[in-house]
C-alpha cells in the first residue's frame, strides 16, 4: 500500500490533544494543503480564520458552551482552532470547504498532528455573539460558518477505526 493510501485508511478523528502548540511550518503546511483543494468553478470559496491565542478560543468556546447548554468542552484542549467559512453566494462553498478540510486533516495526519471536524461552529456563527466574533475577526461579509478544524499534537491511545456501513457500495458493470 502505497504512503497516501495508508494515511487516508489511518487518519482519525483525534479527541485529547498536548498543551503544547503546532510548529509554524507544520501548520503553513496543513493550510496551504487545505488552500489546494478542489472547487467548483474553481471559486475556492473558502475562508480560514487560524485561532491560536488561547483567550480568543476561549470565547468561541463559551459562546459554544451557552449555546449548546453544556460546560464540556468541545475543542478537546486542541491549542489550535480553524474557522473555516465558505463564501454563501458561491456553487457549492459547504463542498469546497469540506474537500478544503479533509486536505487539512489528511496533510496533519500525515505531519503526526491531530484533528477533528467541530461541527457547532457553524451554528455559533448565526448567533449574536458569534457575529460579534465574526465581526472582530475579519470573517468577510456573506460568508457563513461550515466548521471549526482543530489541531493539535495527539495524546493518548490511537483511537479505533470504526466499522464501515455495510451496503454503501454498488457495482453496475
Ligand atoms: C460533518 C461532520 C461533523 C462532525 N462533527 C463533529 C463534532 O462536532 N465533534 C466531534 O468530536 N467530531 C465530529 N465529527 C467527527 C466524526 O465523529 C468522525 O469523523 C466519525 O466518528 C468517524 O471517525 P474517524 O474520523 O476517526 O474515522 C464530525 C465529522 C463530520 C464529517
Amino acid at each position: 500500500m502505497n504512503e497516501v493510501i495508508q494515511n487516508i485508511l489511518n487518519r482519525r478523528s483525534w479527541r485529547s490533544y498536548e498543551e503544547k502548540q503546532i510548529k509554524e511550518e507544520e501548520l503553513e503546511q496543513i493550510i496551504r494543503c487545505g488552500l489546494w483543494a478542489p472547487s467548483a468553478m474553481n471559486q475556492q470559496s473558502w475562508h480560514f480564520t487560524v485561532v491560536q491565542d488561547k483567550e480568543t478560543i476561549q470565547r468561541i468556546r463559551k459562546g459554544c458552551q451557552e449555546m449548546m447548554e453544556t460546560d464540556r468542552d468541545m475543542f478537546y484542549g486542541a491549542p489550535t482552532l480553524v474557522i473555516v467559512t465558505g463564501k454563501q453566494d458561491n456553487i457549492a462553498p459547504v463542498a469546497d470547504c469540506s474537500l478544503a478540510i479533509q486536505n487539512m486533516f489528511l496533510s496533519a495526519a500525515s505531519l503526526g498532528i491531530g484533528s477533528c471536524w467541530i461541527n457547532c461552529i457553524g451554528r455559533y456563527l448565526t448567533t449574536p455573539q458569534g457575529q460579534a466574533f465574526a465581526k472582530d475577526a475579519g470573517i468577510p461579509e456573506g460568508y457563513i460558518g461550515v466548521a471549526g478544524v482543530i489541531l493539535g499534537y495527539p495524546k493518548g491511545e490511537v483511537p479505533q477505526g470504526k466499522e464501515r456501513v455495510e451496503g454503501a457500495v454498488d457495482y453496475i458493470r
